[in-house]
């Protein structure tokens, strides 16, 4: 596997056109398909993943399975097949672990490492390099591990596993799915409950999918929070997954079609897990014309067909309450708030800032460049919108956005060009492909006007 970071860049651009039309399906869901694939290889047994995401986040998550003794294999069908080891019987990887751009992967399997006896050296590309992993260093050390990494706990990082892992009881201090789930998932190897306290719910796949493979998790609310506990050391058995489509990719063509004129799409089978759905919730304060149909469950989870309209938005102050459940999103709403009329406010995003690249700054610079009147400030941007003004639009766009490594940034800008006067370019589609292979193709399936860029 060749990672996309070290390949020849891909610049393209996206020009306005004609509306976007028709009905689409995006790949499985991010999240889930980290986590099915690390289930897999925790249970007694043989687990089939449908609808898994081959992205190359996930594809290294697959590899480090591998490197710990799992099994984990596509088969002909498309679907996957994993052959678990069971809990605490992963084996010490022989090489460096390189989680290529993905966060949740890496601090997921840190999790898996630092209940288990054996040391494994964890890497990534410059993005993952340059993120925090302190947040997850603190809990996984009370719970016996050591680390040793760069300044700032950041990667290349060795984990010393623990030789005899101790429960604890956790309250986190940043509101992360992916540190609540790295120790649940250390505390499946360990005796005894571990718990884990959370003061702002956030993507509950790990519990889900905890129950889904027998495991004993209980979830209840209390002054401090959401408090979730683990019962360790039980057997997990192989349970097949069906993965919906991920609505953080999903909102890409979405948003496009609300800010294109006289758009309408349709995308299919997209999870609609009530804690990853705020950006719609927003859209719609916005005045989307959002329609959900044909809800049904799908893998445990609530999915529907989504379909959008092309609307006239009005900028709103969004919910800092609301940031957990629309994380991944603020860049594609700053985007829709570029297009809507008057001012919206976002505050409370300051997680932004530690994504795969600093979200509030390369969406400032992105956005700034185009033409949009914006304000960055520590949390959030206040974005003055041009209300889609046909004639005379502020929204000139003509600039070329650098992409930093950073698979929503480039995926926002070029929804942006759609819209945009005199188009947007992006300087590297290469790391789209970490969570949303057959971006390009898909929008331009919908009329949209995408093309590689000649210089
Ligand atoms: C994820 C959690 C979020 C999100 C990421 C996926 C997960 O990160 O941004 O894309 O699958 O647990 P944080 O836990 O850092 O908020």
């Amino acid at each position: 596997m060749t990672a996309s970071h070290s390949a020849a860049p891909r610049p393209h651009q996206a020009l306005p056109g004609k509306p976007l039309a028709g009905k689409a399906s995006v790949p499985g869901d991010k999240s889930i398909s980290h986590r099915a694939l690390i289930f897999g290889a925790l249970a007694v047994g043989e687990t089939r993943v449908s609808g898994l995401l081959e992205g190359e986040d996930v594809l290294r998550t697959a590899a480090a399975m591998r490197a710990m003794g799992a099994e984990a294999e596509r088969l002909p069908d498309g679907s996957w097949r994993v052959r678990g080891v069971g809990v605490g019987g992963f084996a010490e990887p022989a090489d460096v672990l390189d989680m290529g751009n993905a966060g949740t992967g890496a601090r997921l399997v840190m999790g898996l490492v630092a209940s288990h006896a054996m040391t494994a050296i964890f890497t990534g590309d410059a993005s993952l390099r340059r993120r925090p992993m302190g947040r997850v260093i603190e809990p996984l050390s009370l719970m016996g591990a050591r680390f040793i990494g760069r300044s700032g706990g950041r990667l290349p990082l060795a984990v010393v596993g623990a030789q005899q892992p101790l429960p604890i009881s956790y309250t986190l201090p940043v509101a992360s799915a992916q540190v609540k789930s790295a120790l649940l998932l250390a505390g499946l190897n360990a005796p005894g409950i571990t718990s884990v306290i959370e003061p702002e719910p956030t993507r509950d796949h790990t519990e889900n999918l905890l129950r889904h493979f027998g495991a004993k998790v209980e979830v209840h609310d209390d002054e401090r929070g959401r408090v979730i506990t683990l019962a360790g050391q039980p057997e997990l058995r192989p349970a097949d997954i069906d993965v919906p489509g991920d609505p953080s990719s999903a909102a890409f063509p979405l948003v496009a079609a609300l800010i294109v004129p006289g758009s309408e799409i349709t995308i299919t089978g997209v999870g609609m897990n009530p804690l990853r759905t705020g950006l719609f919730d927003t859209l719609l304060d916005m005045g989307a014309d959002l329609t959900f149909s044909n809800r049904r469950e799908q893998g445990g989870e609530p999915v529907a067909d989504i379909t959008a309209r092309h609307s006239r938005l009005k900028g709103i102050t969004v919910p800092p309450e609301r940031a957990p459940s629309m994380i991944d999103e603020y860049p594609i709403l700053f985007v829709a708030a570029a297009c809507a009329e008057g001012k919206t406010i976002v505050r409370g995003a300051k997680e932004l800032r530690v994504k795969e690249s600093d979200r509030l700054a390369a969406m400032a610079r992105a956005l700034a460049a185009n033409g949009v009147a914006l304000e960055e400030l520590e949390d959030g941007l206040i974005i003055t919108g041009d209300g889609q003004a046909p004639q005379g639009s502020a929204l000139v766009g003509g600039a070329s956005v650098a992409t930093e490594l950073d698979h929503r940034i480039a995926m926002s800008a070029l929804v942006l060009g759609l819209a945009a006067k005199n188009g947007v370019a992006v300087d590297d589609v290469g790391m789209i492909d970490t969570s949303f292979p057959g971006f390009v193709a898909l929008i331009q399936g919908l009329g949209g006007n995408l093309t590689p860029e000649t210089a």
